[in-house]
Protein backbone atom coordinates (compact mmCIF):
# COMPACT_ATOMS: atom_id res chain seq x y z
CA UNK A 1 0.00 0.00 0.00
CA UNK A 2 1.32 3.28 -1.03
CA UNK A 3 2.23 5.33 1.98
CA UNK A 4 3.88 8.61 2.19
CA UNK A 5 4.94 10.59 5.33
CA UNK A 6 4.75 14.18 5.66
CA UNK A 7 6.41 16.20 8.09
CA UNK A 8 3.28 18.02 8.72
CA UNK A 9 -0.53 17.40 8.34
CA UNK A 10 -0.63 20.90 6.21
CA UNK A 11 1.98 20.37 4.39
CA UNK A 12 0.28 16.57 3.25
CA UNK A 13 -3.30 18.38 2.87
CA UNK A 14 -2.07 21.14 0.46
CA UNK A 15 -0.71 17.81 -1.95
CA UNK A 16 -3.99 15.83 -1.25
CA UNK A 17 -5.90 19.51 -2.02
CA UNK A 18 -3.78 19.83 -5.12
CA UNK A 19 -4.06 16.61 -6.65
CA UNK A 20 -8.06 17.06 -6.10
CA UNK A 21 -7.71 20.56 -7.87
CA UNK A 22 -5.88 19.01 -10.80
CA UNK A 23 -8.55 16.40 -11.34
CA UNK A 24 -11.23 18.97 -11.41
CA UNK A 25 -9.63 21.37 -13.51
CA UNK A 26 -8.60 18.40 -16.20
CA UNK A 27 -12.12 17.06 -16.44
CA UNK A 28 -14.06 21.09 -16.26
CA UNK A 29 -11.54 21.88 -19.37
CA UNK A 30 -13.09 18.90 -21.20
CA UNK A 31 -16.56 19.90 -20.01
CA UNK A 32 -17.31 16.64 -17.85
CA UNK A 33 -18.28 16.20 -13.99
CA UNK A 34 -15.50 15.16 -11.32
CA UNK A 35 -17.39 12.92 -8.33
CA UNK A 36 -15.61 13.82 -5.15
CA UNK A 37 -16.38 11.36 -1.95
CA UNK A 38 -16.05 13.30 1.09
CA UNK A 39 -15.27 12.79 4.72
CA UNK A 40 -16.00 14.79 7.70
CA UNK A 41 -13.95 14.98 11.37
CA UNK A 42 -10.80 16.75 11.98
CA UNK A 43 -8.49 14.96 9.71
CA UNK A 44 -9.83 16.36 6.39
CA UNK A 45 -10.58 20.55 7.51
CA UNK A 46 -6.89 21.54 5.80
CA UNK A 47 -7.78 19.90 2.74
CA UNK A 48 -10.35 21.96 2.48
CA UNK A 49 -9.35 24.69 3.12
CA UNK A 50 -6.52 24.87 0.73
CA UNK A 51 -9.82 23.59 -1.34
CA UNK A 52 -11.47 27.40 -0.65
CA UNK A 53 -8.02 28.97 -1.07
CA UNK A 54 -8.19 27.81 -5.03
CA UNK A 55 -10.96 28.44 -5.34
CA UNK A 56 -10.83 32.22 -4.50
CA UNK A 57 -7.36 32.78 -5.11
CA UNK A 58 -7.11 30.38 -8.24
CA UNK A 59 -10.46 30.61 -10.12
CA UNK A 60 -11.00 26.98 -8.84
CA UNK A 61 -14.35 26.49 -10.44
CA UNK A 62 -16.28 23.35 -8.56
CA UNK A 63 -19.49 24.31 -10.92
CA UNK A 64 -19.37 20.43 -12.29
CA UNK A 65 -18.36 18.71 -9.15
CA UNK A 66 -20.96 16.62 -7.33
CA UNK A 67 -20.14 15.58 -3.80
CA UNK A 68 -20.78 12.41 -1.64
CA UNK A 69 -20.42 12.04 1.95
CA UNK A 70 -19.39 9.27 3.63
CA UNK A 71 -21.84 9.27 6.52
CA UNK A 72 -23.93 11.26 8.69
CA UNK A 73 -25.15 10.47 12.54
CA UNK A 74 -28.79 8.70 12.95
CA UNK A 75 -31.05 10.57 14.12
CA UNK A 76 -29.90 14.24 13.82
CA UNK A 77 -31.09 17.16 12.07
CA UNK A 78 -28.79 19.30 9.53
CA UNK A 79 -29.18 22.36 12.19
CA UNK A 80 -27.51 20.63 15.19
CA UNK A 81 -24.14 21.60 15.80
CA UNK A 82 -22.89 18.40 15.35
CA UNK A 83 -24.84 17.58 11.86
CA UNK A 84 -22.11 16.36 9.15
CA UNK A 85 -24.58 18.92 6.94
CA UNK A 86 -23.55 21.98 9.06
CA UNK A 87 -19.79 20.75 9.19
CA UNK A 88 -19.42 20.56 4.99
CA UNK A 89 -21.47 23.77 5.03
CA UNK A 90 -19.21 25.76 7.07
CA UNK A 91 -15.72 24.16 6.24
CA UNK A 92 -16.36 23.89 2.61
CA UNK A 93 -19.66 24.29 0.89
CA UNK A 94 -20.46 27.63 1.48
CA UNK A 95 -16.87 29.00 0.10
CA UNK A 96 -17.15 27.46 -3.18
CA UNK A 97 -19.13 27.79 -6.34
CA UNK A 98 -21.13 23.95 -6.01
CA UNK A 99 -24.74 23.49 -7.12
CA UNK A 100 -26.49 22.45 -4.21
CA UNK A 101 -28.27 20.03 -6.65
CA UNK A 102 -24.63 18.26 -6.80
CA UNK A 103 -24.47 17.94 -3.03
CA UNK A 104 -25.14 14.63 -1.44
CA UNK A 105 -24.99 14.10 2.30
CA UNK A 106 -27.04 10.88 4.27
CA UNK A 107 -30.38 12.27 5.32
CA UNK A 108 -30.03 12.04 9.53
CA UNK A 109 -33.66 13.14 9.49
CA UNK A 110 -35.59 9.84 7.63
CA UNK A 111 -38.04 7.78 9.24
CA UNK A 112 -36.78 4.57 10.37
CA UNK A 113 -38.60 2.44 7.94
CA UNK A 114 -37.45 4.83 5.01
CA UNK A 115 -34.44 4.07 5.74
CA UNK A 116 -33.46 0.83 3.62
CA UNK A 117 -34.73 2.76 0.45
CA UNK A 118 -33.02 5.57 0.89
CA UNK A 119 -29.51 4.00 1.44
CA UNK A 120 -30.33 2.04 -1.96
CA UNK A 121 -30.89 4.85 -3.55
CA UNK A 122 -27.55 6.77 -2.29
CA UNK A 123 -25.73 3.85 -4.32
CA UNK A 124 -27.88 4.16 -7.26
CA UNK A 125 -27.34 7.83 -7.17
CA UNK A 126 -23.38 7.37 -7.05
CA UNK A 127 -23.16 4.80 -9.53
CA UNK A 128 -25.41 7.21 -12.29
CA UNK A 129 -22.57 9.52 -12.21
CA UNK A 130 -20.34 7.19 -12.85
CA UNK A 131 -18.67 6.35 -9.75
CA UNK A 132 -16.25 8.12 -7.27
CA UNK A 133 -13.63 9.65 -8.83
CA UNK A 134 -12.01 10.12 -5.21
CA UNK A 135 -12.90 9.16 -1.74
CA UNK A 136 -11.04 10.68 0.87
CA UNK A 137 -11.65 9.03 4.47
CA UNK A 138 -10.07 9.49 7.93
CA UNK A 139 -9.96 6.80 10.28
CA UNK A 140 -11.45 6.26 13.73
CA UNK A 141 -9.36 4.12 16.44
CA UNK A 142 -11.53 1.17 16.21
CA UNK A 143 -10.26 1.02 12.61
CA UNK A 144 -13.08 2.62 10.93
CA UNK A 145 -13.42 4.11 7.73
CA UNK A 146 -16.47 6.11 6.94
CA UNK A 147 -18.23 4.56 10.00
CA UNK A 148 -18.00 0.77 9.20
CA UNK A 149 -16.85 -0.37 12.62
CA UNK A 150 -14.60 -3.69 13.41
CA UNK A 151 -17.31 -6.52 11.83
CA UNK A 152 -18.12 -4.59 8.27
CA UNK A 153 -17.51 -6.85 5.60
CA UNK A 154 -15.98 -6.30 2.90
CA UNK A 155 -19.07 -6.04 0.66
CA UNK A 156 -21.16 -3.55 3.02
CA UNK A 157 -23.02 -1.01 1.03
CA UNK A 158 -24.98 2.15 2.20
CA UNK A 159 -26.81 1.38 5.24
CA UNK A 160 -27.78 2.11 8.96
CA UNK A 161 -25.04 1.11 11.61
CA UNK A 162 -24.56 0.84 15.35
CA UNK A 163 -21.46 2.89 16.61
CA UNK A 164 -18.87 1.49 18.27
CA UNK A 165 -18.92 2.21 22.11
CA UNK A 166 -14.97 4.01 21.40
CA UNK A 167 -16.29 5.96 18.47
CA UNK A 168 -19.12 7.29 20.59
CA UNK A 169 -16.47 8.24 23.84
CA UNK A 170 -14.35 10.56 20.85
CA UNK A 171 -17.26 12.08 19.69
CA UNK A 172 -18.36 13.27 23.45
CA UNK A 173 -17.02 16.06 23.49
CA UNK A 174 -18.25 17.38 20.65
CA UNK A 175 -21.97 16.39 21.47
CA UNK A 176 -21.32 17.99 25.29
CA UNK A 177 -21.02 14.34 26.82
CA UNK A 178 -21.45 10.76 25.45
CA UNK A 179 -25.04 10.40 26.32
CA UNK A 180 -25.93 12.96 23.60
CA UNK A 181 -23.54 11.00 20.98
CA UNK A 182 -26.19 9.15 18.53
CA UNK A 183 -25.84 5.52 18.69
CA UNK A 184 -26.38 4.72 15.15
CA UNK A 185 -25.37 6.31 11.91
CA UNK A 186 -25.90 6.03 8.01
CA UNK A 187 -22.70 4.65 6.36
CA UNK A 188 -21.21 4.11 2.69
CA UNK A 189 -20.34 0.56 3.07
CA UNK A 190 -16.66 -0.80 2.88
CA UNK A 191 -17.69 -2.03 -0.57
CA UNK A 192 -18.77 1.25 -1.78
CA UNK A 193 -15.77 2.85 -0.60
CA UNK A 194 -13.79 -0.05 -2.18
CA UNK A 195 -14.79 1.07 -5.72
CA UNK A 196 -13.79 4.82 -5.68
CA UNK A 197 -11.38 4.64 -8.54
CA UNK A 198 -8.73 6.64 -6.51
CA UNK A 199 -8.41 7.06 -2.24
CA UNK A 200 -6.64 9.14 -0.14
CA UNK A 201 -6.69 7.39 3.76
CA UNK A 202 -5.23 10.44 5.51
CA UNK A 203 -4.12 10.31 9.12
CA UNK A 204 -2.91 12.90 11.65
CA UNK A 205 -1.20 12.55 15.16
CA UNK A 206 -0.05 9.89 17.56
CA UNK A 207 -3.60 8.90 18.86
CA UNK A 208 -3.61 7.45 15.39
CA UNK A 209 -0.17 5.89 15.23
CA UNK A 210 -1.32 2.31 16.59
CA UNK A 211 -4.53 1.66 14.27
CA UNK A 212 -2.38 3.12 11.47
CA UNK A 213 -0.02 0.46 11.49
CA UNK A 214 -2.38 -2.49 11.89
CA UNK A 215 -4.35 -1.45 9.39
CA UNK A 216 -1.37 -0.45 6.81
CA UNK A 217 0.65 -3.60 8.29
CA UNK A 218 -1.99 -6.03 9.48
CA UNK A 219 -3.85 -9.12 7.99
CA UNK A 220 -7.06 -7.88 6.26
CA UNK A 221 -9.56 -8.56 8.69
CA UNK A 222 -13.09 -7.08 9.32
CA UNK A 223 -11.99 -6.51 13.02
CA UNK A 224 -10.34 -3.64 11.38
CA UNK A 225 -12.16 -2.37 8.39
CA UNK A 226 -9.27 -0.43 6.72
CA UNK A 227 -7.42 -3.22 6.41
CA UNK A 228 -9.97 -3.65 3.32
CA UNK A 229 -7.97 -0.70 1.87
CA UNK A 230 -4.81 -2.91 1.02
CA UNK A 231 -6.79 -5.03 -1.52
CA UNK A 232 -7.21 -1.66 -3.34
CA UNK A 233 -4.76 -0.49 -6.39
CA UNK A 234 -4.97 2.84 -6.26
CA UNK A 235 -5.24 4.13 -2.55
CA UNK A 236 -2.28 6.28 -1.30
CA UNK A 237 -2.06 7.01 2.93
CA UNK A 238 -1.03 9.84 3.59
CA UNK A 239 0.08 10.30 7.14
CA UNK A 240 2.27 12.78 9.08
CA UNK A 241 5.30 11.58 11.04
CA UNK A 242 3.32 11.03 14.69
CA UNK A 243 0.92 8.66 13.06
CA UNK A 244 3.55 6.81 11.06
CA UNK A 245 5.70 6.66 14.08
CA UNK A 246 4.81 2.69 14.95
CA UNK A 247 4.76 1.57 11.38
CA UNK A 248 7.64 -0.68 10.70
C1 LIG B 1 -16.18 11.05 9.03
C2 LIG B 1 -15.81 9.64 9.02
C3 LIG B 1 -14.95 9.05 10.09
C4 LIG B 1 -13.75 9.91 10.47
C5 LIG B 1 -12.95 9.26 11.58
C6 LIG B 1 -11.78 10.12 12.03
O1 LIG B 1 -16.99 11.37 7.92
O2 LIG B 1 -16.24 8.94 8.16
O3 LIG B 1 -14.49 7.78 9.64
O4 LIG B 1 -12.95 10.10 9.33
O5 LIG B 1 -13.77 9.01 12.67
O6 LIG B 1 -12.25 11.28 12.62
P1 LIG B 1 -11.24 12.49 12.92
O7 LIG B 1 -10.78 13.00 11.60
O8 LIG B 1 -12.09 13.53 13.62
O9 LIG B 1 -10.15 11.93 13.73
Amino acid sequence: IDTTIFSDAREASKVVANEIAGLIRARNQIGQNTVLGLATGSTPIQVYGELVRLHREEGLSFERVVTFNLDEYYPIRPEELQSYVRFMNEYLFDHIDIKKENVHIPDGTLEREDVYKYCKEYEQKIEQVGGLDVQILGIGRTGHIGFNEPGSLEKTRTRLVTLDELTRADAAASFFGEEHVPRRAITMGVGTILKAKKIYLMAWGESKASIIQRSVEGEISAQVPATFLQKHENTKVILDEAAASELT
